[in-house]
């Protein structure tokens, strides 16, 4: 039987370390678990989502937020920074959690166990 599982992986040591490496902008590349995924800041908050826009692929470093949306700056389309979804489609997102030693990210995958 398969089940759904989420591999925990640290990226940073904490959130302040996240805001310094950020400083002014909304958006930085970041190695996480084998990929270059764009960290997201908005309202304080932080996301982590794929960079590469599910409309025509385009790169989102350098997006903007409007609303709670991650907006692509090829045609502007707006993806839920919570859900990924904008548009009819579906940006991969990955969730963030803060722990003792650590921010996190999570990765599902599927086990047979
Ligand atoms: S490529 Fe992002 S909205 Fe079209």
């Amino acid at each position: 039987m398969f089940s759904m599982k989420i591999r925990w992986v640290k990226f940073a040591d904490s959130f302040a370390e996240l805001r310094e490496k950020l400083g002014e902008r909304t958006t930085l590349l970041m190695p996480v678990n084998g990929q270059s995924l764009l960290l997201v800041q908005d309202l304080g908050k932080f996301y982590l989502v794929q960079n590469k826009c599910p409309h025509q692929g385009a790169k989102l470093e350098g997006a903007h937020c409007e609303d709670g949306h991650l907006v692509c700056p090829w045609h502007r389309y707006g993806f839920d920074l919570k859900t990924g979804r904008g548009a009819g489609l579906y940006l991969e997102n990955y969730p963030i959690e803060e722990r003792a030693d650590g921010i996190y990210a999570g990765f599902e995958y599927f086990s047979l166990f």
